[in-house]
């Protein structure tokens, strides 16, 4: 099986990214043929600054290697070091219906957020199909807000290959639901556009910090409390070993438990889990050309993955055909 997935240089990934989706892209890479990617062509339908994007790229290299990316297995590269993709896109625009784009929830809501209608924005689904396509994937891994994308990717696959014949794999998704929602400091959905994240390589004080700060409810000490409606408990869970969140949530129901003390303990946990992979990414960061080599590697393995079909795609539609 084929598994892939990209992810956006958007920023300093945070733990509801870690839970939430790189863990299990890292997990899939024991199992699976893996190829994961830095989306920067879809980076720039939000207009980022060009200092940034490339900031970004490093940093997101970084972190996936701290955490335990396997360059030798998995084969990961900067999306815009391989711009065969964008002539794939353009052969998948060409049958794709505008219905099919208008109806994507994501390009509506990000309109909604204030996001500038681009083309790029709203084309975006087509790159993404032709990421995933051009490497003839069988599974991508994404949260299931990416979920239409993928039905999109099927559906436009299917119309190239009932026009032209069989070029394209049908890709499943492969949602990503084994951990509920990561909530930010503030209760909402951990997000960056919340600004209400802890991010995973942050100094440990600065983690200990925010953990103190999360919101929670005021019931007093006391008082039993439910663990299911608390956002220290819902971190918790991602942290504890079984027994110990079984002692907590007995705790939390029999009341006379303060939620300092319960922070306190999930600030030791978190810190101490993410202790060795912070090791590891001051060693890497010591290291600047690190991450150009595993890009160039990346890029050179991708490029030869994909090619064959994008050639297969051209001659199918009938370009470079000799006259
Ligand atoms: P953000 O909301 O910070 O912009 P992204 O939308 O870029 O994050 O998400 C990248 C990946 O991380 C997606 O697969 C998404 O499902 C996952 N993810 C993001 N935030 C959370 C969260 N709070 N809990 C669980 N998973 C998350
Ligand atoms: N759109 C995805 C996101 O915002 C990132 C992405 C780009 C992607 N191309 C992809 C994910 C291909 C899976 C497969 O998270």
């Amino acid at each position: 099986m084929r598994v892939l997935s990209g992810i956006q240089p958007s920023g300093r990934l945070h733990i509801g990214n870690y839970f939430g989706a790189m863990r299990q892209h890292l997990q899939l890479q024991a199992q699976h043929e893996s190829f994961y990617f830095i989306a920067d062509y879809h980076a720039l339908t939000s207009s980022p600054a060009p200092d940034a994007i490339a900031q970004r790229t490093v940093d997101v290299t970084l972190d996936y290697l701290a955490l335990g990316l396997d360059t030798e297995k998995t084969v990961f590269w900067r999306q815009s070091d391989m711009p065969e993709v964008t002539e794939l896109t353009w052969l998948l625009s060409c049958v794709t219906p505008m219905h099919l784009l208008q109806k994507c929830v994501s390009y509506k809501d990000k309109i909604a957020q204030g996001l500038g209608a681009n083309h790029g924005l709203f084309a975006y689904p087509v790159l993404q199909a032709a990421d995933i396509l051009i490497f003839q994937s069988n599974l991508v891994p994404v949260g299931a807000d990416q979920k239409q994308h993928i039905e999109v990717t099927r559906d436009i696959a299917m119309r190239f290959n009932n026009a032209y014949g069989e070029v394209f794999t049908l890709p499943e998704d492969y949602i990503i639901e084994s951990v509920a929602v990561v909530p930010g400091v503030d209760g909402r959905k951990m997000s960056k556009s919340y600004g209400n994240t802890i991010e995973i390589f942050e100094p440990e004080k600065s983690m200990k910090n925010k953990i103190m700060r999360i919101v929670t409810d005021s019931t007093p000490v006391e008082s039993p409390k439910d663990p299911e409606k608390c956002n220290i408990f819902a971190m918790l869970k991602l942290v504890a070993s079984p027994e110990e969140l079984a002692q907590w949530e007995q705790r939390y129901r029999n009341g006379g438990m303060g939620y300092g003390e319960v922070k306190k303990r999930l600030a030791e946990l978190m810190i101490d889990y993410f202790r060795p992979f912070r090791q590891k990414r001051t060693e890497l960061e010591r290291n600047p050309d690190v991450v150009d080599a595993v890009l160039r590697k990346g890029a050179e393995r991708a490029r030869a993955a994909a090619i064959p079909t994008l050639l297969k795609a051209r001659q199918a539609v009938g370009l470079g055909a000799k006259r």
